[in-house]
């Protein structure tokens, strides 16, 4: 089985995806983390130093150069993964998409745990991180929505992947 998980920044795709390769007994593969064994840099810095036009095409690189050599995975997506380099249709091509798709709400609460290692979000304040996190999920929503399954729930369960990933 190939998998892709995608959603936005603090949908849980990286908790999600660890729970859901064991559970498959898959691969598994963390985007933005082979990204950085590859640059040797946070990402933070590759968007700082290097720009977010680079990043981008190291993203689509890495992501078919993973596909393309593994015969089974789980892939955790970056957020913007799937906006760019034909992502969507690359992956639907080659395996199943898994969209996680909290709401707003709970989105922002996680990020703001984690924001300073986001460079899209890092100096952004509460009310500024709504705007932005509305914003930006309505801008991404039409390649998300490209996925094979879509998982809306705010409290998701093994049980609803597994039916769902089953399912498509
Ligand atoms: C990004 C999301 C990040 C990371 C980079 C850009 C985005 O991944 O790839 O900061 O464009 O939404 P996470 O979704 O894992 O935070």
């Amino acid at each position: 089985m190939k998998l892709f998980l995608l959603g936005f920044m603090g949908a849980g795709k990286s908790y999600w995806g660890k729970q859901l390769a064991e559970h498959y007994q898959l691969p598994y593969f963390d985007l933005d983390e082979v990204i950085v064994e590859q640059e040797g840099m946070p990402v933070a810095d590759i968007f700082n130093e290097k720009g977010e036009e680079h990043f981008r095409k190291l993203e689509g690189e890495v992501l078919r150069e993973l596909t393309l050599s593994n015969d089974a995975f789980l892939i955790s997506c970056g957020g913007g993964t799937p906006c760019f380099s034909d992502a969507m249709d690359f992956m639907n091509a080659h395996g199943k998409t898994v969209w996680l798709n909290p709401s707003v709400p709970v989105i922002v609460e996680r990020l703001q745990r984690k924001q300073y290692k986001r460079p899209l979000i890092q100096d952004l304040s509460r009310e500024d991180l709504l705007a932005f996190s509305e914003k930006k999920l309505a801008e991404r929503q039409p390649f998300y929505e490209q996925s094979q399954v879509v998982i809306s729930d705010d409290e998701v369960t093994l049980e609803t992947f597994d039916k769902l990933i089953n399912n498509a």
